[in-house]
């Protein structure tokens, strides 16, 4: 059987390159040719752990080729972006056009599946657009960046078929590498089930930004009464943080505010999580510092994703008032330079960390030290609450903390 995957970004390369070691014949497409040439080269970057063992061993097996152009095949997997545009709107062009692409390839016993977020009613609209007579099937992505190619294979998958034998096709091909349970619907409530995971956690999150708010107004630590709180066996607050990054949880819940008008709660919490960066802002300001160091300008801890990373709006607003200098050893390229460690905290009276890569958990006495002699005053304001505040304190810096009460 033979599978072209439509998009090879950080979904599309390693469910083709999944496929190929599984033995389909996969032909990956991107109209990015830097991308393919990338792919092609094996010079991609990334930090998802194993990635390019996978790619290397499903290109070398011959099962899997890339180029810029689809062809024929039995079954199409789509996975091109689906942002949002300047109304908070889906911008479904890329998967319009995909569409396509694909279209003079198709043949009537085709089966395609979408993989790309979408709004509710999406993948029906297509299918009655498209007017031709093919398998159509939604099976959502539900990976976590970091752990992608576990989460690949040991995840549950949900399948919604625009009829029954469209997700009974699909699964056949999911059963080939995922371990998990792959659980059959239709594809309204599949395109929904996708988005609830994502709106379930934004609204968590803002729930607990909320808290840090609460917190910092009331001089209670956040942390403390979140971490006492969970104590209760039926209680599980999430962390606060600088606001809400990344591809899905920052985006998504956009399409069911745009389908319904019952979506009150989640708007709300979108716009809470969105405003975070402007709240650590006001935090910063009141620390009174000329030069700031960001330790962490990915969107989350361990990753080199900036996709709506908060730290582009905080280093936005901060560089209208002070000299900034962003370090993120994990991250190849920001909207803004980055940094050595050195140069980044030399002369800073500020740093500020806004995500918890494991490097910053584990910086030793000695890092500390060597921080200390660089920097022009000791105060770090932590809004991930992942230093080990003990260690720092004993080299003298003041430690604040995101919700801690302490910047008035
Ligand atoms: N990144 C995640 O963790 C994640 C998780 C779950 C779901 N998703 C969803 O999966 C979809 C893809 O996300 P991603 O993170 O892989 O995006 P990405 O930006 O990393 O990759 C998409 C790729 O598609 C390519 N592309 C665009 N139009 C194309 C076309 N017509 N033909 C061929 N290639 C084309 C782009 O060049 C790009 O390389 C999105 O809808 C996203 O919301 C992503």
């Amino acid at each position: 059987m033979k599978i072209c995957v439509i998009g090879l970004g950080y979904i599309g390369l390693p469910t083709a390159s999944m496929l190929a070691i599984k033995g389909f014949k996969v032909v990956g497409v991107d109209i990015n040719k830097s991308r393919v040439e990338e792919i092609k080269n094996l010079t991609f970057k990334t930090v998802e752990k194993d990635l390019d063992t996978l790619v290397k061993g499903a290109i070398n097996s011959g099962n899997l080729i890339v180029k810029t152009e689809p062809e024929k095949a039995d079954v199409f997997i789509i996975c091109v972006p689906t942002p949002i545009d300047e109304n908070k709107r889906c911008d479904l062009s890329y998967l319009n056009k995909a569409i396509e692409d694909i279209k003079p390839f198709l043949n009537e016993d085709n089966l395609i599946i979408i993989e790309s977020t979408v709004p509710p009613g999406t993948c029906e609209e297509l299918y009655r657009k498209l007017n031709k007579k093919v398998f159509l099937a939604y099976c959502p992505e539900r990976v976590l960046p970091g752990n992608l190619l576990k989460e690949l294979v040991e995840n549950d998958r949900i399948i919604g078929g625009i009829n029954k034998e469209s997700a009974e096709m699909a699964k056949k091909i999911y059963e080939s590498f995922v371990k998990g349970g792959i659980y059959l619907t239709d594809i309204r409530t599949a395109e929904m089930v996708k988005l609830m995971e994502n709106i379930y956690r934004d609204v968590n999150i803002a729930l607990a930004n909320e808290f840090a708010k609460i917190c910092d107004e009331l001089s209670i630590n956040v942390w403390e009464a979140i971490n006492l709180a969970n104590k209760h066996p039926r209680v599980n607050i999430l962390k606060p943080g600088p606001g809400v990054g990344g591809h899905c949880i920052s985006i998504d819940p956009w399409f069911i505010v745009e389908k319904s008008k019952h979506a009150k709660l989640i708007k709300t919490a979108r716009e809470i999580n969105d405003n975070m960066p402007l709240y650590v802002v006001e935090k910063i300001k009141k620390l009174k510092p000329r030069n700031i160091a960001i330790f962490g300008v990915a969107y989350k801890g361990n990753v080199d994703d900036v996709r709506e990373s908060p730290a582009i709006k905080i280093v936005d607003l901060l560089l209208k008032n002070y000299n900034v200098k962003c370090y993120d050893s994990y991250v190849k390229s920001f909207t803004y330079p980055l940094y050595s460690l050195e140069e980044a905290v030399k002369d800073a009276d500020l740093i500020v960390i806004l995500a918890d890569h494991d490097e910053y958990k584990n910086f030793s006495e000695e890092d500390i030290k060597i921080i200390k002699k660089l920097v022009r005053r000791h105060i770090i304001f932590d809004t991930k609450n992942v230093i080990n505040k003990d260690l720092w304190e004993k080299e003298g810096f003041k430690v604040y903390l995101l919700g801690d009460g302490h910047i008035k």
